[in-house]
């Protein structure tokens, strides 16, 4: 495994990384998932660093999962939560984060509901700033743990065709995804209802689809998203039974899919709505398999941003 493709303290997003920079992580998340296998899980890469975990948006998969990949590189780990914080009496995001960095912080992970929060604090910090989730912006840990999954199981990227289905419009998983796999030379389809798909998505070199039947066909990799209530600012389908009868991927459509088409989910899964629970849980669902990734790849975003010390390797 080589390390030297990565010369960055922070990650902010996918849009700006190379290809190699991303193989860099993705290589660097494999030696790390052989670390996870082990009967000794942890290593000391991060020894004697802190790593604040400051959540100003739920979260349980992203944020357990960098609290578990900080512990099994050995480092300090705070959690921060809006409720549990002064944001709630009005201080701001600058003065927070700079009391964090007055404490000799090393890392904040960040999700936020402002994009560009992240880019904000790495202007801010001589910290490593690591975006957990920005808005409708990005999420680029989602996004190399989707393509660390598909890399594994399909072991390769390029050539595939990827389909996105279901709220393009406002979701962060969606660009950072649309980024990652067309740099790695998937063919990536979107679809759903055209208010949450806007054509202008093809600008970033997807193929944009309303008739769903056509957009599952022929992929070898379906990537459902849940509808994102929280940032829409109107309705955009008449009802959820509706969206789950014109655009869920029911038993009808999964019968009428590559037999060896993979199916992914970024969570939480709202079951019956974009996904039957059958098929949330049927054997070519990857979705527990996307969160055990995630746990390597965000070792491996904290191991090359904090510029850890031990190869992956270097158990204790
Ligand atoms: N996929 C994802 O970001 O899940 P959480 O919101 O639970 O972190």
């Amino acid at each position: 495994m080589t390390t030297t493709s990565w010369n960055h303290k922070d990650l902010l997003g996918i849009q700006d990384l190379t290809v190699d920079e991303i193989n860099c992580l993705l290589d660097t998340a494999t030696a790390f998932k052989q670390v996870g296998e082990r009967a000794v899980k942890k290593v000391p890469s991060l020894r004697g660093k802190t790593m604040v975990n400051l959540f100003i948006e739920p979260s349980t998969r992203t944020r357990t999962s960098f609290e578990l990949a900080a512990k099994r590189l050995s480092a300090d780990v705070i959690n921060i939560t809006t409720s549990a914080s002064s944001i709630v009496k009005g201080e701001t995001l600058k003065d927070t984060a700079l009391n964090l960095q007055a404490l000799n912080t090393d890392i904040i992970v960040i999700r936020h509901s402002a994009a560009g929060a992240p880019h904000f604090l790495s202007r801010l910090l001589k910290a490593s700033v690591i975006n957990a989730g920005d808005g409708a912006h990005e999420h680029p840990t989602q996004a190399l743990l989707d393509a660390f999954t598909i890399r594994e199981k399909k072991g390769h990227i390029a050539g595939l065709n990827v389909t996105i289905l279901g709220d393009i419009l406002y979701s962060r998983v969606a660009r950072s995804n649309i980024w990652l796999l067309t740099k790695l030379g998937a063919h990536v389809t979107l679809a759903g209802p055209s208010t949450l798909v806007p054509r202008v998505f093809e600008e970033f070199g997807c193929r944009v689809t309303h008739d769903i039947d056509e957009a599952i066909r022929d992929a070898d990799v379906i990537n459902l998203l849940r509808i994102q209530h929280e940032r829409q600012r109107m309705t955009m389908f008449p009802s959820i039974g509706e969206y789950a009868a014109m655009f869920g991927l029911n038993k009808e459509r999964f019968a009428r899919t590559k037999p060896d088409a993979m199916i992914m989910h970024p969570g939480p899964i709202n079951r019956g709505i974009e996904i039957d629970s059958e098929i949330a849980d049927c054997g070519r669902s990857v979705i527990l398999e996307q969160v055990t990734n995630g746990l390597a790849v965000r070792m491996a975003v904290l191991f090359l941003c904090a510029g850890g010390k031990h190869s992956p390797e270097g158990a204790e």
